[in-house]
């Protein structure tokens, strides 16, 4: 079994040019064929509003939430470093709310590390977080939580008034002393500027080559109905999978197929004895 990563192993693994392999799981199932698989990392993402509990967005969720999911996730995933999401509301109203929130998920969760969302406007919380002992990655780009600011899950970046920007967060980022940060839906260039300009690793999603990409597990397994991003590689098609099986079974529940002798419990006594219980309670 391999060994749990740590901060230490990635800043390595940055040097050494080795890539870093993670993706969201939100359950016991998913987490463990990660860990098995030899995930390095594991995100439970606040994006499970919409691959688990079918919100539209990430806004709903709850700390109550990640905090249940973390902890499925770590009891599927006991060797993996586990990355808690911030969810909408548990960071925005002050510093100290930031860090009683991200405790939480140490103490309760078991996670590594938590995950929250912005660059500059946020660059105190990630300060007061880190200042608290806790290891912190940033997320800068495409921000989900502030999607309606952005007008719309839209890439970020792609002009140069705005790419300023994304390299501002990202300097604010490393400057409050997230251990790693992780660039959502920017141009493939300035990931990679990005990734030369900071000490830290930088990982991507939908952003190009860099230190690592993460993919949401419900869309590389083909789980997610509703949008495919254009970044994401679709390894599986579990809905179709899962349909298909769904559609069989009622088939035979049906046509009375199923359950066929295998699938039943054989009595052990002779089975005159039984048609003798039977005919005591027969009107
Ligand atoms: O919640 C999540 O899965 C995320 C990814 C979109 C990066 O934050």
């Amino acid at each position: 079994m391999a060994k749990k990563k740590s901060i230490l192993d990635l800043m390595k693994m940055k040097k050494a040019g080795e890539k870093v392999a993670w993706i969201t799981a939100y359950d016991f199932p998913t987490a463990m064929f990660a860990e098995q698989a030899g995930m390095d990392m594991i995100l439970v993402g606040d994006s499970l509003g919409m691959c688990t509990l079918g919100y539209k967005g990430t806004i709903p969720v709850t700390m109550e939430d990640c905090i249940s999911h973390c902890q499925a996730v770590r009891r599927g995933a006991p060797n993996t470093w586990i990355i808690g999401d911030m969810p909408f509301g548990s960071y925005q109203s002050s510093d100290e709310q930031a860090v009683d929130n991200a405790v939480r998920f140490l103490k309760e969760a078991d996670t590594d590390c938590i995950k929250l969302e912005g660059g500059v406007r946020i660059q105190s919380r990630i300060r007061a977080i880190t200042d608290a002992g806790i290891a912190v990655i940033g997320h800068i780009g495409l921000t989900p939580q502030s999607s309606g600011q952005l007008g719309g899950f839209k890439a970020q970046g792609r002009d140069v008034k705005n790419a300023r920007g994304v390299i501002e967060d990202a300097l604010a980022v490393q400057e409050a002393g997230a251990f790693a940060l992780l660039v959502e839906a920017v141009p493939p260039e300035l990931t990679a500027f990005i990734t030369e300009l900071l000490d830290i690793p930088v990982y991507s999603i939908g952003a190009g080559d860099c230190d690592g990409q993460l993919l949401i597990s419900s869309d590389l397994l083909g789980q997610f109905q509703a949008f495919t991003p254009k970044f994401v590689k679709v390894y599986a098609n579990v809905a179709e999978v899962c349909t298909k099986a769904f559609e069989e079974y009622i088939k035979d529940v049906k046509e009375g197929v199923f359950p066929s002798d295998e699938y039943v419990y054989h009595v052990i006594d002779p089975i005159e004895e039984f048609e003798k219980l039977f005919k005591e309670y027969k009107k």
